[in-house]
């Protein structure tokens, strides 16, 4: 067993919307501008009551659900997110519990928008290793939670959502390659300052929210997006022509846009929600994922570069063989 295959996906977006023209009253700003610069028509938001694990749940019974496998067969729970519902259990526990899963290793893992590409390294590790032959790998976040809605500059960008994928050991492949990098030198650009060791609110007002200073990072973004590509591609041996299908971090229209054309890749070969979800986080690349399998524009068989960018920075990609 050398690799580990997809075999199930699922996803979930908590029910309400929120569109421009609800910021349009929140904040100062426009339809017209969010659209023109990040693509963005509306995004969804969790409930009061609704946590991460709520929406982390709900996407992963239908990923098992797709996988046909019951919570006796899962042996690795890997969850990706920056919005824990609690300082401790990790939300990987809480949700093991809430499937009735039990004595499998289940952890969180913290890459912000590259966290669910880390946590299919991770699986993928496992599974190659033969610590695991059958993995859950989540993202989920509830990142409204940590946003400033009277800042304009990063309010019009976030969503909830959550997506999930079931890996199994096979020795057909399966996930190719996984790369996977970060540098702690960036933190300013990019950061919620406020936490749990240096406390909240002591920092100074409003540092328990995502701050950003967006230009930089979208040009860190392209640039870094554009490399993961050509490494990713060298170290398979593979051509541009040889990936069907990009599966990028919806941060942005105009980045996802910018990859695209480093590899040469017309839109219809992109999968694209960034307009219905905005950028949800570690749940934006297994969201994309499942939207675009379950419309059946995935096929197995078929070549997917999986990649994403975030605070950190980190960024990374997945090669599958679906
Ligand atoms: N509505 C209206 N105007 C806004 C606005 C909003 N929501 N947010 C910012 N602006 C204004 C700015 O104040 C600025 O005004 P000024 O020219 O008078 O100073 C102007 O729009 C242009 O701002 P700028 O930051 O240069 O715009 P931009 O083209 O870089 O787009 C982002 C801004 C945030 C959309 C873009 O930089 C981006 O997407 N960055 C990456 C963000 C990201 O992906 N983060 C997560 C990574 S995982």
């Amino acid at each position: 067993m050398n690799y580990s295959r997809i075999i199930g996906t699922g996803s979930y977006l908590p029910d309400k919307v929120l569109t421009n023209q609800d910021l349009e009253k929140m904040v100062d700003t426009t339809d017209q501008w969010i659209r023109e610069r990040t693509g963005i028509n509306k995004r969804h938001i969790a409930a009061e009551n609704e946590t991460t694990c709520d929406l982390a749940e709900h996407a992963s019974r239908k990923a098992m659900e797709a996988a046909g496998k019951s919570p006796a067969d899962i042996d690795l729970i890997v969850l990706a997110t920056t919005t824990p519902d609690q300082v401790f259990p990790s939300t990987a526990c809480l949700l093991q519990s809430r499937l009735d899963i039990h004595g499998s290793p289940a952890f969180d893992v913290q890459a912000v928008c590259t966290g669910f590409i880390y946590a299919m390294g991770v699986a993928d590790n496992f599974i190659r290793a033969g610590s695991a032959k059958c993995a859950l790998v989540v993202g989920a976040e509830t990142f409204s939670r940590i946003i400033n809605w009277k800042d304009r500059d990063t309010c019009v960008l976030f969503g909830d959502g959550a997506g999930a994928v079931v890996l199994e050991a096979s020795d057909e492949p399966g996930i190719l390659s996984t790369h996977l990098h970060a540098d702690g030198d960036y933190a300013s650009l990019l950061q919620v300052p406020d936490g749990v060791s240096r406390g909240y609110e002591k920092v100074r007002d409003n540092a328990a929210f995502v701050e950003m200073r967006g230009n930089e990072v979208f040009k860190m973004a392209v640039n870094t997006l554009g490399r993961i590509v050509d490494e990713t591609l060298e170290k398979n041996g593979l051509e541009k022509a040889d990936i069907d299908w990009l599966i990028p971090h919806q941060a942005n229209i105009r980045i996802i846009n910018a990859t695209a054309r480093k590899l040469g890749m017309s839109m219809d070969h992109v999968v694209v929600t960034v307009h219905d979800h905005g950028n949800t986080s570690a749940a934006s690349v297994p969201l994309a994922f499942d939207v675009a399998v379950r419309e059946g524009r995935i096929k197995r068989g078929e070549t997917l570069l999986m990649e994403a960018f975030g605070g950190g920075f980190t960024w990374g990609s997945v090669l599958v063989k679906y």
